[in-house]
C-alpha cells in the first residue's frame, strides 16, 4: 500500500514541481499516521541503489504519462499543456482550501475569486468594453440558438440570418419557432465553401437582430469581415474562433461560444452581451435562458459549471501570459499559413474552401478519393495525428488547429501528408 502511494506520489511530486517539499507531499498523500510510519519504516530498510532505481522508474513513468499525441479534434479539443499541468497541480487541493475546485461550493469565497478571475482575464484578453456583460452559462452553443431569439426577438419579431453552414442553419431553424425569421444570405449554392458578402442593405431595417456564425467549424470557413448592420444588433456564434485573434467586441450586440474548442473543457458557454440588450426577453423565456436574470445573478442563478469556469480562467491567463490575442493571432497565422501553403503547392490534396474565406482554426482538404481519405485518417491516427477525419456530413479531412495546437503538430502533419502522397499514388 505504502509503496503504491510512493510511486504515485513520486510521479505527482515530479509533475507538480513539489520535489522540494517532501514533507508536504507525504502529508498530502498519507492521511493517517499509521501509514506514514509504515512508509518511513519501509524506506529505512532499502538501499540507496534500490531507491535510485525506483526513482528512475518513476521518471520513466512520468515520461510515458507525458507522451501526448497531436489531437486535431474539432471539439472538445486540445488544451494547452501548461494549463493541464497547472490543473493537475491543483486537482486535489486548490490553494489552501483543502479541497478540489470540483468539490467547492460555488458560493465559497474561493470560487467567487475564480469566477471573477475568469471574467477579468477574458475581459482583458478580448478588450471587452465596460458596457458589456460576460455570462458563464450552460447548455452549449446549441442552447444559445434558442436563447438568442427568446431574449431578443421581442420588438418587431423579425430576425435575419446568414446561413454559412450547418450550425447557422440550426440556429436559423430554432429561431424560426419564435418569429419572422428570414435568410439574409446563404452559401449553400457552393456547399458552404465560402462566406457570403453582405452589407447593410442585406438586412431588413426593422430586424431585432442579425445573426452570423463567424467561423464555420465543419466547412473550414470564416468571415473575413464583420458585416455592417448599422443599428441592428449583430449576434455572432464564435464557438470555434473565440480568443484566436483580436476582435472588436463593440461591433457586436451579442457574442456567444461553447468553450470546448479554444477556452476550456465542455460545460461552460460564454455569452458577451451589450447591456442595453438585457431586459428584452419574451415572457415565455425560461429563467435559465434569460440573459438579464443570469446577469443580475453574476451567472450564479443556479450552480454554474464550476470546473470548466476554473479551466477557462487558466486558459485565458495562459493566452495573456503569451502576449494576448495579437500574439495568439500571429501563432495561429503561422500554423494555418504553413498548412495552406503546402496545400496550395501541390495537387495531391485539394482544399475546397475559397481562398478569402479560409479559416485559421479548421483546415479542410480532400484527396478526391473517398477510399484514400479513409486510409489517410486511419494511418494518420496510427502515427499519433488524431481526429483528422472530416465531419460526417462533408467527408474528407479536417485539421482543427486551435490555440493549443503547437506549430510542431502542423509541421508533423505536413510531413505525414507528403509521405502519404508519395506512398499512395492515385490511379
Ligand atoms: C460554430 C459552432 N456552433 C455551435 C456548435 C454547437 O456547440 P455545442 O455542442 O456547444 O452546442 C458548434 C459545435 O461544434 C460549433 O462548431
Amino acid at each position: 500500500m505504502g509503496i503504491c502511494y510512493f510511486i504515485n506520489g513520486a510521479l505527482n511530486t515530479l509533475l507538480c514541481d513539489a520535489a522540494d517539499k517532501p514533507g508536504l507531499f507525504f502529508n498530502n498523500l498519507l492521511y493517517n499516521s499509521h501509514e506514514r510510519k509504515a512508509v518511513r519504516r519501509f524506506f529505512k530498510c532499502r538501499s540507496k541503489r534500490w531507491l535510485a532505481q525506483l526513482f528512475a522508474g518513476a521518471v520513466q513513468g512520468v515520461h510515458i504519462t507525458m507522451k501526448r499525441v497531436y489531437n486535431f479534434s474539432a471539439g472538445p479539443s486540445m488544451l494547452p499543456l501548461p494549463v493541464l499541468e497547472q490543473a493537475q497541480k491543483e486537482l486535489v487541493c486548490y490553494g489552501d482550501s483543502g479541497m478540489s475546485v470540483m468539490e467547492m461550493s460555488h458560493r465559497s469565497a474561493e470560487f467567487e475569486e475564480i469566477i471573477a478571475g475568469a471574467e477579468s482575464a477574458l475581459r482583458k484578453l478580448m478588450n471587452i468594453p465596460e458596457n458589456y456583460k460576460v455570462l458563464f452559462l450552460q447548455g452549449g452553443a446549441s442552447t444559445q440558438f434558442a436563447a438568442v431569439p427568446l431574449n431578443l426577438l421581442s420588438g418587431s419579431g423579425k430576425a435575419d440570418y446568414i446561413i454559412s453552414g450547418q450550425f447557422s442553419k440550426k440556429a436559423y431553424d430554432e429561431a424560426g419557432k419564435y418569429g419572422d425569421v428570414v435568410v439574409a444570405a446563404s452559401s449553400k449554392d457552393k456547399n458552404f465553401s465560402y462566406v457570403p458578402k453582405v452589407d447593410r442593405s442585406s438586412f431588413r431595417p426593422d430586424a431585432d437582430y442579425a445573426h452570423i456564425c463567424y467561423n464555420n467549424t465543419i466547412y473550414g470557413t470564416k468571415f473575413p469581415y464583420i458585416p455592417e448592420t448599422g443599428d441592428i444588433p449583430l449576434v455572432a456564434d464564435m464557438s470555434s474562433c473565440i480568443i484566436s485573434e483580436p476582435v472588436d467586441v463593440s461591433k457586436f450586440g451579442v457574442i456567444y461560444a461553447g468553450a470546448q474548442k479554444n477556452m476550456a473543457p465542455a460545460g461552460v458557454t460564454v455569452v458577451i452581451i451589450r447591456e442595453d440588450l438585457l431586459g428584452r426577453a419574451r415572457p415565455e423565456t425560461p429563467a435559465m435562458l434569460n440573459y438579464k436574470i443570469m446577469a443580475d445573478n453574476d451567472s450564479m442563478y443556479n450552480t454554474p459549471p464550476c470546473y470548466s469556469i476554473y479551466m477557462l480562467k487558466l486558459v485565458a491567463e495562459w493566452v495573456l501570459s503569451l502576449g494576448g490575442l495579437e500574439e495568439m493571432q500571429r501563432m495561429n497565422q503561422r500554423k494555418a499559413s504553413a498548412l495552406y501553403d503546402y496545400l496550395d503547392s501541390q495537387d495531391y490534396y485539394f482544399a475546397p474552401v475559397s481562398a478569402e474565406s479560409r479559416s485559421m482554426m479548421n483546415v479542410t482538404f480532400v484527396t478526391g478519393d473517398e477510399t484514400l481519405d479513409k486510409k489517410f485518417a486511419k494511418e494518420a491516427s496510427a502515427a499519433g495525428l488524431k481526429n483528422l477525419k472530416g465531419h460526417r456530413s462533408v467527408g474528407g479531412m479536417r485539421a482543427s488547429i486551435y490555440n493549443a495546437m503547437p506549430y510542431e503538430g502542423v509541421v508533423t502533419l505536413i510531413e505525414f501528408m507528403k509521405e502519404f502522397a508519395k506512398n499512395n499514388p492515385k490511379g
